[in-house]
């Protein structure tokens, strides 16, 4: 596999999507955007407070618009929000000439990811472990039905799924380097 003109990260809250999304973009020297952040800047308010003035249905059509935007960057690496793939008219946006990798990641994770999170309107509630399992029972199989790699990333650093990702996409480099560090290391 060549490098794809573009990679973007679907998976649910607390997947890492950000955090692998930007080591990933340094490693491949791609640039590196965050839907969520560029809605919050564009807007000039947090998600919070869109959820809030506009509902959820307001923060959904700025994110298609946005996913549709940004669907036409090449060289980037897109940390998309873990329900961007609820309307089917942005699977195509997400899809388009990309590379799409679902990071996988077991509830118990994304509960204690997301555990002291203000920033997400989703999981201000009594219980916010049932949301997280009620949005992956609904989500997990679009998640996976639209992904080219599903990697998971429980138990693992960002850097080793960054290492791993890398890997995938470009065997020949990751071989190449395998090898000079070997070599590196007999020489050392
Ligand atoms: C959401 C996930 C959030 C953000 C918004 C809604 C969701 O992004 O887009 O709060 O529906 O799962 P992260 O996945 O980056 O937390």
């Amino acid at each position: 596999m060549s490098l794809p003109k573009r990679v973007v990260l679907v998976g649910p809250m607390g997947a890492g999507k950000s955090t692998i999304g930007r080591m990933l973009a340094k490693e491949l020297g791609y640039h590196f955007l965050d839907s969520d952040r560029i809605i919050e800047e564009r807007c000039g308010a947090n998600i919070p407070w869109i959820f809030d003035v506009e509902g959820e249905d307001g923060f959904r059509q700025r994110e298609t618009a946005m996913l549709r935007e940004l669907s036409t960057q090449p060289r980037t690496v897109l940390a998309t929000g873990g329900g961007a793939v609820m309307r089917e008219e942005n699977h195509s946006h997400l899809k388009k000439d990309a590379l799409v990798v679902y990071l996988k990641t077991s509830i118990e994770q994304q509960v204690e990811r997301t555990r002291k999170d203000r920033n997400r309107p989703l999981l201000q509630n009594d219980d916010p472990e049932a949301v997280l399992r009620r949005l992956f029972a609904i989500r997990d199989p679009l998640y996976t039905g639209l992904a080219d790699v599903v990697m998971f990333t429980d138990r693992k650093s960002p850097r080793l799924v960054v290492r791993q990702l890398v890997n995938r996409m470009n065997p020949k480099s990751a071989r190449h380097k395998r090898q000079a560090g070997k070599e590196g290391r007999k020489h050392a």
